[in-house]
């Protein structure tokens, strides 16, 4: 049984990975099927995710991803997290997504918020994926980045996503021995316990 307090304490964002160390094909098989059961709010799951191993595709995007350029170009994989934008996919979904005695719960709660509310709700879901991801990557010995910085309108033209928004993309691979961030080099950095956690 994985530790998941160990996986926690030496999970890490990667700065540098190895380029010549790619994640075998089983593997990134197991994270799309872990990705598939994240949980979602009412079982939205309003997202999608994009893989990309292709060089010249990732290549492409490192250069509209802010600072996040090397890392990408040198990780395994970019896998992108997208939110459904035109919520007449929603609509669709939900059919599948809920027992039919639920729709109309789900009906009525859409109908206290305004749609940008109701894309800012669906949002947090899929961050809630992110959670999910880098544990698993963890758990599977696969080092990983979180990034916010990129270009979600470039993302779009660039993977021709149609309905889906990008929020955020997460670089996947092994990394390379030298890397200064991982812990035994760059110690992690967190607010104290009694700072962040309350017993009352
Ligand atoms: C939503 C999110 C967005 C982030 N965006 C970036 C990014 O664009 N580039 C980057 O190098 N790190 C990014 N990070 C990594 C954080 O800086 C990192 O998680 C934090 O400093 C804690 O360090 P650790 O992940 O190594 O424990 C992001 C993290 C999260 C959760």
């Amino acid at each position: 049984m994985t530790n998941f307090k160990k996986l926690a304490e030496t999970r890490y964002s990667t700065k540098q990975y190895d380029p010549t160390n790619k994640i075998p094909a089983e593997k990134i098989q197991e994270l799309k099927q872990i990705l598939r059961m994240s949980p979602s709010s009412l079982n939205t799951q309003p997202w999608k995710f994009t893989f990309i191993g292709n060089k010249e595709l990732k290549t492409k995007l490192s250069k509209v991803s802010h600072h996040n350029e090397n890392k990408i170009q040198e990780a395994s994989h970019l896998v992108v997290f997208s939110v459904i934008d035109n919520l007449s996919i929603l609509d669709k979904q939900i059919y599948h997504c809920l027992p039919e005695e639920k729709i109309d719960l789900f009906k009525g709660y859409l109908d206290t918020m305004t749609n940008e509310e109701t894309r800012i709700w669906l949002s947090k879901q899929v961050y809630i994926s992110l959670g999910f991801f880098l544990s698993a990557c963890a758990s599977l010995g696969i080092d990983s980045t979180p990034m916010e910085g990129i270009e979600p309108d470039a993302y779009m033209d660039i993977l021709a996503l149609k309905g889906y928004r990008p929020l955020f993309a997460v670089c996947i691979g092994y990394r390379d021995a030298n890397d200064f961030n991982q812990p035994s080099k760059t110690p992690k950095s967190r607010l104290p316990l009694a700072a962040i956690i309350e017993d009352i």
